[in-house]
Protein backbone atom coordinates (compact mmCIF):
# COMPACT_ATOMS: atom_id res chain seq x y z
CA UNK A 1 0.00 0.00 0.00
CA UNK A 2 1.77 3.59 -0.86
CA UNK A 3 1.37 6.03 1.75
CA UNK A 4 0.54 9.41 0.29
CA UNK A 5 2.20 12.61 1.97
CA UNK A 6 -1.03 15.16 1.38
CA UNK A 7 0.76 18.22 3.04
CA UNK A 8 4.11 17.35 1.18
CA UNK A 9 1.60 17.11 -2.54
CA UNK A 10 0.38 20.59 -2.04
CA UNK A 11 3.14 22.61 -1.97
CA UNK A 12 4.03 21.10 -5.94
CA UNK A 13 3.20 22.76 -8.94
CA UNK A 14 0.19 21.27 -10.65
CA UNK A 15 2.54 19.61 -13.45
CA UNK A 16 4.29 17.90 -10.37
CA UNK A 17 1.22 16.72 -8.65
CA UNK A 18 -0.12 14.96 -11.67
CA UNK A 19 3.50 13.45 -12.42
CA UNK A 20 3.49 12.27 -8.40
CA UNK A 21 -0.36 11.09 -8.57
CA UNK A 22 0.11 9.01 -12.18
CA UNK A 23 3.25 7.27 -10.22
CA UNK A 24 0.86 6.56 -6.86
CA UNK A 25 -1.85 4.89 -9.66
CA UNK A 26 0.59 2.64 -10.91
CA UNK A 27 1.77 1.87 -7.27
CA UNK A 28 -1.54 1.36 -6.48
CA UNK A 29 -2.87 -0.71 -9.41
CA UNK A 30 0.30 -2.79 -8.40
CA UNK A 31 -1.03 -6.49 -7.69
CA UNK A 32 -4.48 -5.62 -7.45
CA UNK A 33 -7.42 -5.83 -10.44
CA UNK A 34 -10.51 -5.11 -8.56
CA UNK A 35 -12.04 -2.42 -10.69
CA UNK A 36 -14.20 -1.44 -7.71
CA UNK A 37 -11.92 -0.91 -5.80
CA UNK A 38 -9.28 0.51 -8.14
CA UNK A 39 -11.44 3.40 -9.67
CA UNK A 40 -12.49 4.12 -5.73
CA UNK A 41 -8.79 4.74 -4.98
CA UNK A 42 -8.11 6.88 -7.88
CA UNK A 43 -10.84 9.29 -7.55
CA UNK A 44 -9.65 9.85 -3.70
CA UNK A 45 -6.28 9.79 -4.36
CA UNK A 46 -7.18 12.69 -6.69
CA UNK A 47 -9.52 14.64 -4.73
CA UNK A 48 -6.97 14.75 -1.93
CA UNK A 49 -4.47 16.08 -3.81
CA UNK A 50 -6.17 18.66 -5.78
CA UNK A 51 -7.62 21.54 -3.36
CA UNK A 52 -9.58 23.14 -6.53
CA UNK A 53 -11.78 19.19 -7.11
CA UNK A 54 -14.70 19.84 -5.69
CA UNK A 55 -16.62 16.55 -7.65
CA UNK A 56 -14.76 14.10 -8.82
CA UNK A 57 -15.73 10.48 -10.44
CA UNK A 58 -16.93 8.71 -13.22
CA UNK A 59 -19.56 8.02 -15.76
CA UNK A 60 -19.66 4.57 -17.22
CA UNK A 61 -21.44 3.52 -20.32
CA UNK A 62 -24.03 0.70 -19.87
CA UNK A 63 -24.76 -0.56 -22.79
CA UNK A 64 -27.81 -2.40 -21.83
CA UNK A 65 -29.30 0.86 -20.92
CA UNK A 66 -27.58 3.08 -23.78
CA UNK A 67 -26.78 5.55 -21.42
CA UNK A 68 -23.92 6.48 -18.85
CA UNK A 69 -24.24 5.46 -15.30
CA UNK A 70 -22.58 6.71 -12.15
CA UNK A 71 -19.34 5.31 -10.79
CA UNK A 72 -17.43 5.71 -7.87
CA UNK A 73 -17.35 9.17 -7.17
CA UNK A 74 -15.73 11.87 -4.31
CA UNK A 75 -18.13 14.72 -3.73
CA UNK A 76 -21.75 15.25 -2.88
CA UNK A 77 -24.93 13.25 -4.54
CA UNK A 78 -24.54 13.23 -8.48
CA UNK A 79 -27.08 12.35 -11.13
CA UNK A 80 -27.36 8.94 -11.54
CA UNK A 81 -27.25 8.55 -15.42
CA UNK A 82 -26.64 10.65 -18.36
CA UNK A 83 -28.22 9.99 -21.73
CA UNK A 84 -25.15 10.27 -24.05
CA UNK A 85 -24.90 13.35 -26.19
CA UNK A 86 -26.09 15.35 -23.30
CA UNK A 87 -24.69 17.64 -20.66
CA UNK A 88 -20.70 17.90 -20.68
CA UNK A 89 -20.32 14.06 -19.90
CA UNK A 90 -22.80 12.62 -23.06
CA UNK A 91 -21.08 15.29 -25.32
CA UNK A 92 -17.40 14.58 -24.58
CA UNK A 93 -18.28 10.47 -24.49
CA UNK A 94 -20.61 10.72 -27.64
CA UNK A 95 -17.55 13.20 -29.39
CA UNK A 96 -14.83 10.89 -27.50
CA UNK A 97 -12.94 14.42 -26.87
CA UNK A 98 -12.07 16.08 -23.49
CA UNK A 99 -13.91 19.09 -22.79
CA UNK A 100 -12.89 21.96 -20.89
CA UNK A 101 -15.66 24.35 -19.35
CA UNK A 102 -14.78 27.65 -17.91
CA UNK A 103 -17.97 28.49 -17.20
CA UNK A 104 -20.93 26.06 -16.37
CA UNK A 105 -23.15 28.27 -17.01
CA UNK A 106 -22.38 29.06 -21.00
CA UNK A 107 -22.22 25.21 -21.63
CA UNK A 108 -25.49 25.00 -23.62
CA UNK A 109 -27.21 21.53 -21.92
CA UNK A 110 -24.89 21.31 -19.24
CA UNK A 111 -26.18 19.91 -16.44
CA UNK A 112 -26.49 20.68 -12.79
CA UNK A 113 -25.46 17.94 -10.32
CA UNK A 114 -23.96 20.51 -7.64
CA UNK A 115 -24.82 24.34 -7.39
CA UNK A 116 -21.27 25.14 -6.08
CA UNK A 117 -20.06 23.86 -9.43
CA UNK A 118 -18.65 26.90 -11.98
CA UNK A 119 -16.03 25.29 -14.33
CA UNK A 120 -15.56 21.84 -15.16
CA UNK A 121 -13.73 19.30 -17.27
CA UNK A 122 -14.61 15.86 -18.93
CA UNK A 123 -12.16 13.21 -20.44
CA UNK A 124 -13.17 10.04 -21.99
CA UNK A 125 -12.25 6.89 -21.06
CA UNK A 126 -10.71 5.37 -24.63
CA UNK A 127 -10.53 1.60 -25.86
CA UNK A 128 -9.15 1.44 -29.38
CA UNK A 129 -12.45 3.23 -31.26
CA UNK A 130 -15.05 2.75 -27.96
CA UNK A 131 -15.64 4.90 -25.25
CA UNK A 132 -15.87 3.03 -22.25
CA UNK A 133 -17.13 6.39 -20.03
CA UNK A 134 -15.93 9.34 -18.89
CA UNK A 135 -14.14 10.99 -15.82
CA UNK A 136 -15.67 14.17 -14.59
CA UNK A 137 -14.35 16.93 -12.42
CA UNK A 138 -15.91 19.89 -11.11
CA UNK A 139 -14.47 23.27 -9.87
CA UNK A 140 -16.59 25.55 -7.59
CA UNK A 141 -14.02 28.29 -9.11
CA UNK A 142 -14.51 29.53 -12.71
CA UNK A 143 -11.82 28.40 -15.12
CA UNK A 144 -10.05 25.87 -12.89
CA UNK A 145 -9.00 23.75 -15.85
CA UNK A 146 -6.53 24.21 -18.22
CA UNK A 147 -3.94 21.96 -21.02
CA UNK A 148 -2.09 20.90 -18.07
CA UNK A 149 -4.86 19.18 -16.39
CA UNK A 150 -6.31 17.67 -20.01
CA UNK A 151 -3.04 16.25 -20.81
CA UNK A 152 -2.52 14.55 -17.55
CA UNK A 153 -6.20 13.15 -17.01
CA UNK A 154 -6.00 12.18 -20.74
CA UNK A 155 -3.13 10.01 -19.38
CA UNK A 156 -4.70 8.88 -16.43
CA UNK A 157 -7.83 7.80 -18.18
CA UNK A 158 -5.51 5.50 -20.33
CA UNK A 159 -4.39 3.57 -17.50
CA UNK A 160 -8.94 3.55 -16.52
CA UNK A 161 -9.24 1.88 -19.71
CA UNK A 162 -6.62 -0.73 -19.17
CA UNK A 163 -8.72 -1.40 -15.54
CA UNK A 164 -11.85 -1.27 -17.22
CA UNK A 165 -10.82 -3.47 -20.12
N1 LIG B 1 -22.17 18.62 -15.13
C1 LIG B 1 -22.18 17.31 -15.74
C2 LIG B 1 -23.04 16.36 -14.96
C3 LIG B 1 -22.31 15.55 -13.95
S1 LIG B 1 -21.96 16.36 -12.53
O1 LIG B 1 -21.18 17.55 -12.80
C4 LIG B 1 -21.25 15.39 -11.41
C5 LIG B 1 -22.64 17.39 -17.18
O2 LIG B 1 -23.11 18.45 -17.64
O3 LIG B 1 -22.56 16.39 -17.87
Amino acid sequence: MIDVDFNNIKLLSKKERYTTVLKQVDSLLEGENNVIANLSNIVSLLKNSFGYYLWVGYYLYDEEKNNLVLGPFQGSLACTRIETGKGVCGTSFQNKESIIVEDVTKFPGHIVCDSKSNSEIVVPILSGENALGVLDVDSADYSSFDEIDKIYLEELARKISNILS
